[in-house]
Order: structure tokens, then C-alpha cells, then sequence
């Protein structure tokens, strides 16, 4: 059994080929009885801000899992942060044992930092599907393993934590306008994991107090018209989305059950 969560596809990607087609973190959320239970359970998210997006913890701590083999496996796109070790010592002291933490390197989808057509042109040099097949072998064989943290990602870390960069959008403080390139076609509310935008008169409005800040909009968005308040992006002309994963898999993973 995997879950996981997704806002362009590449957690979706790497949870199918590290075993089945992954049940969906942000449908799940939308349940209130959740209880699990399998020989092996399986987490494969982004990595966010060094850390797991705040509906991933959420749905780790409010879920109960039964099973002999629990493992996590962060996908990200520049570092790490350490936080294999951190996040799996967080998650033993709240009760939560985990047996496999491992990350895997893939495009980095922070548009508001990288230009994505570079981190386009970086995949080939990532090696993600050797990466997986390693992750891959490793979950098959069960293998107890947490990943260390190098010290230069505890610094990388550490550095970031004294200046955190969280865009944590509200109500009183949203995260994107639309601009007159919207042609009201609903795609951000379908990818939408959180459900959090309701078209409107053809415009999408937004429920910043629920949104997850994963940019699944943004990236989405046939026309470009979605863009940051308060940055001006590297490439407003290129958005991303794993290249083995249709607009189609992310509505059927974040949107309507
Ligand atoms: C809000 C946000 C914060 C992120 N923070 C980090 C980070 O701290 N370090 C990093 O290497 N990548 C970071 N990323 C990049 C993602 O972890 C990475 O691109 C991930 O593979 C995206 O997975 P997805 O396609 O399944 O959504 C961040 C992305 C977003 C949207």
C-alpha cells in the first residue's frame, strides 16, 4: 500500500515505479476514519521547505497504519535539509516508527526560485530512475534504513530555518493574481489537492486557508495566467510537470474522488 501526494507529478511518478499505483494523500484527508493496515505502507511526498508538506504531517499524525513495515521517501529538487533523520526522529517520538526514510533528487518545482526550464534540462543528470530502482530494491528487500543527514545539509538547514522563506498564504494575504490571459477552463481547481479554488464568473477564487502553497495551479495552468503577489518568477513562460505524468493522472490524484 503506497499514498501519496503530488502537485506535479514527480512523488506520483516515483511512488509508481517503487511499486503500484498510490492511493491519494489529499482524497484520503477527506475522509475522517482512517485507519490502515498492510504488510508493508509506503509514503512517497515532496519535500517542502525541508520538511513534509503540512497535509502530509497532518495525515501521517491523524491516520493510524498497521503493518510490519512503515517507509517514507521524500522527493526534492536541491537539498535535503537532512531531513530523513530529522523528520523520522520527529515522527518516533510522537509514537510513529518508521523503518525506511530515503529521498530522491528530481526537478526542482519552486518556480518562484528556479527557472523551469533548467531544472528541465537538469533531469538527465539526476539519474532519478536509478535513484528509484535503488529505493525500489531496498523496500523490497525491507531494509531498515534511515538516511543520514550529510553536515552540509544540517548547515543548508540550519541556515535556512534563521531566515525561513514560508509564503503561508491566508485569507488577508493571498499567494497568486490571475491575469486576463484566464480563460476560465477550471484546470487549477481540478489539480488543486486541497480543493481550495471555486471558479467564479470564469475566474478562479481562492481559499488561501486551506491552500497548501505546492504551486499545482501555477504549474498547471494552460494559459500561464496564475502568478506569484510578491515574487516575479525566474520564467513566467515555462511550467513544469513530470514528464510521465498526464494532466489527467493529477486530477484523478488531487481532484473529486
Ligand atoms: C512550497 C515548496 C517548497 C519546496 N521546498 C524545497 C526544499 O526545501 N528543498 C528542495 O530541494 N526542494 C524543495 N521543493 C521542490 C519539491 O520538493 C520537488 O520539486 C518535488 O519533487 C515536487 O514533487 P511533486 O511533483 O510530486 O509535487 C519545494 C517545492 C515547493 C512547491
Amino acid at each position: 500500500m503506497i499514498f501519496c501526494f503530488t502537485a506535479t507529478g514527480n512523488s506520483l511518478y516515483a511512488a509508481r515505479q517503487l511499486g503500484e499505483e498510490p492511493i491519494s494523500i489529499a482524497q484520503e484527508l477527506r475522509k475522517t476514519d482512517r485507519h490502515y493496515q498492510a504488510d508493508t505502507i509506503g509514503i512517497v511526498v515532496p519535500l517542502y521547505e525541508f520538511d513534509l508538506p503540512r497535509p502530509v504531517a497532518q495525515f501521517i499524525a491523524e491516520s493510524t497504519f498497521d503493518t510490519d513495515y512503515f517507509y517514507i521517501v521524500s522527493t526534492y529538487g536541491m537539498h535535503n535539509g537532512g531531513i530523513a533523520e530529522r523528520v523520522s526522529a520527529r515522527l518516533e517520538a510522537a509514537g510513529r516508527h518508521v523503518d525506511y526514510y530515503n529521498t530522491v533528487i528530481m526537478a526542482d518545482n519552486a518556480l518562484q526560485v528556479f527557472d523551469m526550464a533548467e531544472q528541465i534540462a537538469l533531469d538527465p543528470e539526476k539519474r532519478i530512475d536509478e535513484q528509484l530502482a535503488a529505493v525500489r530494491a531496498d523496500i523490497e528487500a525491507q531494509r531498515h534504513y534511515i538516511q543520514p543527514a550529510l553536515q552540509e545539509e544540517v548547515d543548508f538547514y540550519e541556515g535556512y530555518m534563521k531566515h525561513p522563506f514560508a509564503l503561508r498564504p491566508d485569507n488577508d494575504n493571498p499567494l497568486y493574481y490571475v491575469s486576463d490571459d484566464c480563460i476560465g477552463c477550471g484546470t487549477c481547481s481540478r489539480v488543486c489537492p486541497m480543493q481550495c479554488i471555486r471558479i467564479v464568473d470564469k475566474r478562479p477564487v481562492y481559499d488561501y486557508d486551506i491552500c497548501a502553497d505546492c504551486y499545482a495551479c501555477i504549474q498547471a495552468c494552460p494559459q500561464k495566467a496564475i502568478h506569484f503577489v510578491n515574487f516575479d518568477e525566474p520564467n513566467p513562460n515555462v511550467r513544469y510537470r513530470n514528464p510521465h505524468v498526464t494532466l489527467a493522472d493529477l486530477v484523478k490524484a488531487n481532484g473529486q474522488s
